[in-house]
């Protein structure tokens, strides 16, 4: 049976496939520490399941993805408390890029702050036409605080995170997918079945090899380029120990689809 997690909605649009929904509509999905908490579990939970092959990550509603950390929930923090909360933050984006399955990120309207950085820690993201981008934490006398200023300036490079962070702009979806912040944008009344189409597609390929590159991009990217590939050589040949690669290469060969295992 499916646990419940506060503010959250996990339903499972198709096999192996979960869609995990922000669910505090009246403070536009705001990031609080219960929050932050709950889709902590959600994602442990999902990723201790041995079928899990894809997450999607959206909000609820079609106004916003997530308007950002809960601004009234800060107002009055002290800075240890700021810390914790921060903390908090960081190890949730820190258990998404390294949850086994992939975690696409559904972006629904406002995706401020918090909620770009909460984007950002997915593996991508895609928009819906009315995706609003920004961290406007400087016109809150705050610095960003879930790994903005590190995500997004390995993601967008110096000059544009300078450009984001420093006037605190909200950006297009057009926008974001010009600086490959998003992979491609959708309507919003399609952006669902969009994500489900790739999703299926990911669900299909081989559960162990997914695994194993989604790990390489985050950990190289942690690395110099010559560590990185001596990483990726070790990874390719420990693919062949699995039965997945026995199971696709003699699918290819034998001109059938292949039938991976769940591993
Ligand atoms: C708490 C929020 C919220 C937020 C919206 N709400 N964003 N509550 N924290 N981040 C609440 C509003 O107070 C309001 O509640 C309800 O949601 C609807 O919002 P409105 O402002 O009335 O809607 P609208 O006029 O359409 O404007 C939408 C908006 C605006 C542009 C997204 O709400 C906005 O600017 N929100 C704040 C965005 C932001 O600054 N985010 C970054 C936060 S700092 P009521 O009860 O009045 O109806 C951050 C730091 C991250 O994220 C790092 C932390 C460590």
């Amino acid at each position: 049976m499916t646990p419940t997690f506060d503010h959250l909605l996990l339903t499972q649009p198709q096999d192996n496939i979960w869609l995990i929904t922000i669910d505090r509509p009246k403070a536009l999905n705001a990031l609080n520490s219960a929050l932050l908490m709950s889709l902590n579990q959600a994602f442990q939970w999902l990723d201790s399941l041995p079928s899990t092959k894809v997450i999607m990550l959206t909000g609820s509603g079609d106004k916003a993805f997530v308007a950002g950390a809960d601004v009234a929930a800060m107002q009055s923090m002290t800075a240890l408390e700021a810390r914790d909360f921060s903390s908090l933050g960081m190890a949730l984006m820190q258990q998404i890029e390294s949850c086994s399955a992939p975690v696409i990120a559904l972006v629904n309207g406002f995706c401020l702050g918090g909620g770009c950085e909460l984007a950002l820690s997915c593996d991508y993201i895609l928009a819906s036409e009315n995706a609003v981008f920004g961290q406007p934490e400087v016109s809150l006398g705050i610095t960003p605080g879930f790994g903005g200023t590190q995500r997004l300036a390995r993601s967008i490079g110096k000059g544009n995170a300078m450009h984001w962070i420093l006037t605190g702009d909200r950006i297009s979806a057009q926008n974001a997918l010009k600086l490959n912040v998003c992979n491609q944008i959708f309507s919003p009344a399609e952006l669902l079945k969009g994500g489900l189409v790739q999703a299926d597609k990911i669900a299909r390929n081989s559960p162990c090899a997914v695994r194993f590159a989604k790990q390489l991009i985050h950990q190289g990217l942690n690395m110099s380029l010559q560590d990185g590939c001596q990483l990726e050589t070790e990874r390719f040949a420990l693919s062949f120990t699995t039965q997945d690669q026995t199971e696709g290469m003699a699918a290819f060969l034998e001109r059938r689809p292949a039938r991976f295992s769940n591993q």
